[in-house]
């Protein structure tokens, strides 16, 4: 057992200029800024126009580096969690490696959807906690717009594009990641899907939902998760100071606090303004947060997220 732990240095994020707001959409499809409101919590989502997963990602992690006090070759890794890769191969994360003229580091994509950044985090903390590695760029990238049908008014209305960046490094205080746990359950990978896929169909198809479905297991799993990894720290939800929970929908982070029974502004919102960013939302929401507010050292943060596949997992952080 090795006691090197690690912890988020730098946070970064980048969001499209283009923004489409529920008005907007109702210009494009039968549905109202009320409807989508009121059953989602999402006011407008941004959209990449001409812009790549990898630009999206690079702007994140370049935000991520000048914020911190590291160069970009001091970057050890860069793993990055997306489910709308530029292109089926090279991955994702070696083009924005390039992108950021980083050499020496090795660097891949993760493909667990929603949870993506979850996963990310906890691969790049275990790649810490071995010992070889200091300091690992996490980024979540998606460019959810192009795998929509437009035309669908149950899922278009839900996603957005962006990406966020955090470098996990190796710990040098009482700070980092205190204790994660991944799931998956591939029984119910029919509720949330492409119909498509390259094996398939030859091409990446577009985003289809058992809505219902997918809140339920939201609720139930993500809250479950929550109060697994909690005791796994020797914590319980009241050590807890906020929870940045995947940002799907508004409902779901709401149902997920009362079962928790979070105080008012301990689970972190950005889900108005972003819609459903997939890998990215968890980041983007923590960025957006400390634009304006301040977590302190040594509260309790716990990220969560649940996404397709089903996949699902938390992470419990000493900020
Ligand atoms: N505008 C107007 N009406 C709509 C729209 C829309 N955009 N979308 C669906 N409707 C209609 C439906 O056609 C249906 O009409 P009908 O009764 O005449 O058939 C009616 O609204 C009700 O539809 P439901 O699907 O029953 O609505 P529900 O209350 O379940 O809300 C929603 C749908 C918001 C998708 C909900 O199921 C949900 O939040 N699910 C969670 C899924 C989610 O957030 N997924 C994101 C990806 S997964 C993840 O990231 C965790």
């Amino acid at each position: 057992m090795t006691n090197i732990t690690s912890k988020i240095t730098s946070i970064g994020s980048y969001l499209p200029e283009k923004i489409l707001t529920n008005i907007d959409l109702e210009k494009i499809i039968d549905t109202t800024d009320e409807w989508i409101q009121t059953r989602t919590g999402i006011k407008q989502r941004h959209i990449a126009e001409n812009q790549l997963t990898s630009d999206l990602g690079y702007l994140a992690a370049k935000n991520a580096l000048e914020k911190s006090d590291l160069q970009s070759q001091d970057i050890d890794a860069i793993i990055v969690a997306t489910t709308t890769p530029d292109r089926t191969f090279p991955s994702t994360a070696t083009i924005i490696q390039d992108k950021l003229n980083i050499k020496n580091a090795f660097a891949f994509d993760v493909q667990a959807v929603c949870s993506g950044f979850v996963y990310a985090l906890d691969i790049a903390n275990n790649f810490i906690k071995s010992g070889q590695y200091q300091n690992i760029l996490v980024i979540g990238a998606e460019n959810l717009s192009k795998i929509l049908d437009w035309n669908d008014r149950n899922t278009c209305v839900l996603f957005g594009d962006g990406a966020g960046a955090v470098i996990l490094s190796k710990s040098n205080d009482e700070s980092g990641i205190l204790y994660s746990c991944l799931y998956s359950d591939g029984a119910f990978g029919d509720i949330l899907q492409t119909d498509g896929g390259v094996a398939s169909t030859q091409n990446a198809g577009a985003i289809q939902m058992v809505g219902k479905e997918v809140f339920k297991h939201a609720v139930e799993k993500m809250t479950g998760s929550i109060i697994e990894s909690l005791e796994k720290a020797n914590l319980t939800i009241d050590d807890v100071d906020y929870v940045i929970s995947h940002q799907a929908n508004i409902r779901i982070l709401k149902s997920v606090a009362k079962k928790l029974s979070l105080k008012d502004g301990q689970a972190i919102i950005a889900v108005d303004k972003h819609a459903n960013t997939s890998a990215a939302s968890i980041p983007l929401a923590l960025d957006d947060y400390l634009q304006n507010n301040e977590i302190k050292k040594g509260d309790i943060v716990v990220m969560n997220a649940l996404g397709a596949g089903l996949t699902w997992g938390s992470v419990v952080v000493r900020w």
